[in-house]
């Protein structure tokens, strides 16, 4: 069997197409467009690389994107006090609000994420988002998270009833999915299981999985041995992997052995990473248009 493979950029393609019209009419109303502003901090070559691209997919849907490049050195203090003063709008209006992640490992990530005001938090990191997600009340929704569900629907995936396993138990990924799939509706519904560095016997609960998620950051850690006939794979992990003398993009799933196997499976690249774009340009239209919504009533 050849599985389908899940074209992530041509569902992002769709999405910003959907948008831009959106978002024109929305600058139309406020007078400027809807803007997100990103922290980048230190020079790591590939959260460089994923920001160039959000600014860029920003900017053909019509959302202003302005990067704060911050150096290595800064401290604690200094970065929540600059998202602090963004999210006071003394750098401009900032309709959504994103710190590129990983920080430094001196930074409290953490402290910094927390200090982005809940209302512009486009990344669905903050403590009240994450809070109302879990509730079944999602505001935010974190970016990857939702595109996964959403490249589910898209594909008219039925997670109904169906076991869906999770490989990985981060705050940005594994935890919010696991709460969207288990929740109540469309792209819900699912009996899910996360796993994790302590789950016994991975491929024993793997193979059980209907829908299987691989998002632990581990080079091609999913094996078609470890894939049940039949299933959807979505492969999350984005990583280097020198081989010989180049280096090379692979995800956390073995692709072609695996679509020997499974049903359908998103590449890597070209699966998730679009829909995780998509989903922010989305995040922060919708940030724009609830201030507006709230100003209106202020008046
Ligand atoms: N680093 C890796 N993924 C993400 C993400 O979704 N948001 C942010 N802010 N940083 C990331």
């Amino acid at each position: 069997m050849t599985a389908q493979r899940l074209d992530g950029r041509k569902l992002a393609k769709t999405i910003e197409n959907d948008l831009a019209p959106k978002v024109a009419a929305l600058t139309r109303e406020i007078g400027r467009p809807p803007r997100l502003v990103v922290v980048l901090v230190g020079d790591v070559a590939a959260s460089a690389s994923y920001v160039k691209s959000k600014a860029a997919a920003a900017k053909r849907v019509g959302i202003t994107a302005d990067v704060f490049s911050i150096q290595e050195s800064t401290t604690t203090a200094e970065l929540v006090s600059t998202v602090e003063a963004i999210g006071r709008d003394e750098h401009g209006p900032a309709d959504g609000i994103l710190v590129q992640l990983p920080l430094p490992d001196h930074v409290d990530a953490r402290a910094v994420l927390d200090a982005v005001p809940p209302d512009r938090d486009v990344d669905g990191f903050h403590p009240v988002n994450a809070g109302l997600l879990s509730q079944g009340r999602p505001h935010f929704i974190p970016c990857t998270a939702a595109g996964v569900q959403k490249m589910l629907l898209d594909a008219g995936v039925k997670t109904r009833g169906k076991h869906a396993v999770i490989v990985g138990r981060s705050d940005i990924v594994g935890k919010p999915l696991a709460l969207l799939l288990a929740s109540r509706g469309p792209g819900g519904d699912a009996t899910v299981s996360v796993c994790h560095s302590h789950t016994s016997n991975l491929k024993e609960v793997t193979q059980q999985a209907d829908i299987l998620i691989a998002a632990v950051g581990i080079p091609q850690l999913i094996t078609a041995d470890m894939v049940k006939p039949g299933a959807v794979v979505i492969d999350v992990g984005i990583n280097r992997i020198s081989d010989g003398g180049t280096s090379r993009l692979v995800g956390d799933v073995d692709y072609d052995p695996v679509a020997d196997v499974a049903e359908a499976v998103s590449p890597v690249p070209g699966g998730v990473g679009p829909l995780t774009v998509a989903m922010l340009l989305e995040n922060t239209f919708s940030a724009a248009k609830e201030r507006k919504k709230r100003s209106f009533m202020a008046e």
